[in-house]
């Protein structure tokens, strides 16, 4: 099959950001403010989807195997740390500004970008416009440390995790039983001014990271940079991604950034075309020279006959751009018996509720009163929700927009025989199960590799 050119599917950017608000997933920051823009604030459900793509990504990078540890480094560091790492000097994209209308354009961005007063126009279309040289802006944003703001002070939030691994090299390598090849991963938020934030939560200037550096003898560089960046791929399939939505692109020579000798985006098909989801980068021993050059502090491997700075293998993730990509590619709209339904065809791993505990009439003591007992003993182990409002129709739709897979159904059989309904989200098939094994048949879902579609 040749790569799709565009998205194909009923989710669009603005219809999973409207679910989204809608079904208390996310809502635009500040909003009673009027918005703060590109500035996204996580509902209940979001919490937990989020939650669970961050849970995903440590259970692959750490619970699973036995060469990597976590880390959770501060967000305001030592200001020299982004001088040494060349984010002072280059962190910065170029600005193009408006005379007249008093915009402010990435160059590199003008062709996607509309004209502030004629928007069917690029900037620098019109007579009108009245385009600044371009001129480079860095993206860090600064604060300031203690009571006094002098040039002293002055300090960055964190425009990446990655530098918060660098500079714990010695700590890590010398408390724990760490040996090359190994990796250091921490997840945390991260702040960029972006001069073009924008698409929901594609690109925001306050965001989460997953990012994990690994070490490994020079020698075997290019080898781990190809291992990571299958394994990395393999993480959105295994989690569901479709695999038609995702590509490897290799960075051209002239795309590097400083200190990489070779990159591969992760890209996903987003209804805006395909864009970056995951960087993958070869960053060879710049970080750990520069640091250790500006702080004076050796980083290196010393083994027993052995002496080197290990080369690190970087994969550089989003959670709020995987969440998103997952929330797309799980979005569907179909007919079903002549009603429309919206359903979002989560893992069932990553989805905020496995389970829906629904008594079939609310109000029936008899069926309460296994419903209950039931919900109560799922809720021990999984994410479940109990509902007893409204008809089951209206409250199976509810589930399946916010991509619940299981719904529960004690109805009056239950009473008779202790069994009750599954139904599955994606194919609508309902079977009778005994209540007595339900919990145990979800656990054992919930391990089972899942096919999406
Ligand atoms: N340490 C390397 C690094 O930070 P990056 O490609 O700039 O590399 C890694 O960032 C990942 O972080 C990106 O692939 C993307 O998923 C996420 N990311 C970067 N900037 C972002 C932004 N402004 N909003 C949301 N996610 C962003």
């Amino acid at each position: 099959m040749g790569e799709l050119e565009v998205y194909e599917g009923t989710a669009t950017i603005e219809k999973v950001a409207a679910l989204g608000r809608r079904r208390g997933f996310v809502y635009p920051s500040s909003d009673i403010y009027g918005g703060l823009g590109s500035a996204y604030d996580y509902g209940h459900y979001g919490v937990l989807l989020k939650q669970n793509v961050k849970a995903e990504w440590q259970r692959a990078m750490v619970q699973e195997r036995d060469d990597i540890v976590m880390l959770d480094s501060a967000i305001i560091l030592h200001p020299q740390v982004w001088v040494a790492s060349g984010h002072v000097g280059g962190f910065s994209d170029p600005l193009v500004d408006c005379r007249t209308c008093k915009h402010r354009y990435r160059a590199d961005h003008i062709g996607d970008a509309a004209c502030g007063r004629r928007p069917s126009k690029h900037p620098g279309e019109t007579a009108d416009c009245d385009l600044t040289e371009a001129r480079a802006f860095n993206l860090m944003f600064e604060t300031s440390i203690g009571p006094v703001r002098d040039e002293g002070s002055l300090a960055y939030l964190r425009p990446e995790t990655a530098q918060g691994i660098f500079i714990n090299f010695k700590n890590v390598t010398s408390s724990l039983r760490v040996k090359p090849p190994f990796g250091i991963a921490q997840i945390g938020k991260s702040f960029r001014n972006e001069i073009t934030p924008g698409n929901f939560l594609f690109r925001t200037r306050e965001f989460e990271q997953m990012e994990m550096e690994f070490f490994v003898p020079p020698a075997e560089s290019v080898k781990w940079y190809e291992y990571w960046i299958a394994e990395r791929r393999r993480w959105y399939l295994d989690l569901g991604l479709r695999d038609t939505h995702l590509r490897v692109r290799p960075h051209d020579p002239d795309e590097l950034s400083h200190y990489s000798s070779g990159t591969s985006d992760l890209e996903y098909l987003f209804p805006i075309g395909w864009s970056e989801l995951e960087g993958i980068a070869n960053r060879g021993d710049f970080d750990l020279t520069a640091h250790a050059e500006a702080s004076g502090t050796k980083l290196e491997w010393i083994g027993h006959e052995e002496r080197y700075v290990p080369h690190v293998i970087e994969p550089a993730a989003g959670a709020d751009r995987a969440t998103l990509a997952f929330l797309v590619d799980a979005y569907d709209e179909e007919e079903v018996g002549g009603d429309e339904r919206t359903v979002l065809r989560l893992h069932p791993r990553l989805a905020p509720v496995k389970v829906a505990v629904l008594p079939l009439i609310g109000k029936d003591d008899g069926l309460v009163g296994h419903a209950r007992p039931l919900y109560e003993e799922l809720r021990k182990v999984m994410s479940a929700e109990y509902d007893d409002s409204a008809s089951i129709g209206k409250r199976y739709r509810r589930q399946d927009e916010i991509g619940t897979p299981w719904a529960l159904t004690i109805d009056h059989q239950t009473l008779e025989d202790g069994t009750v309904t599954i139904r599955d989200r994606d194919s609508l098939a309902q079977e009778r199960i005994p209540i007595d094994g339900a919990r145990a048949l979800l656990e054992d879902r919930l391990r089972q590799p899942w096919q999406p579609r």
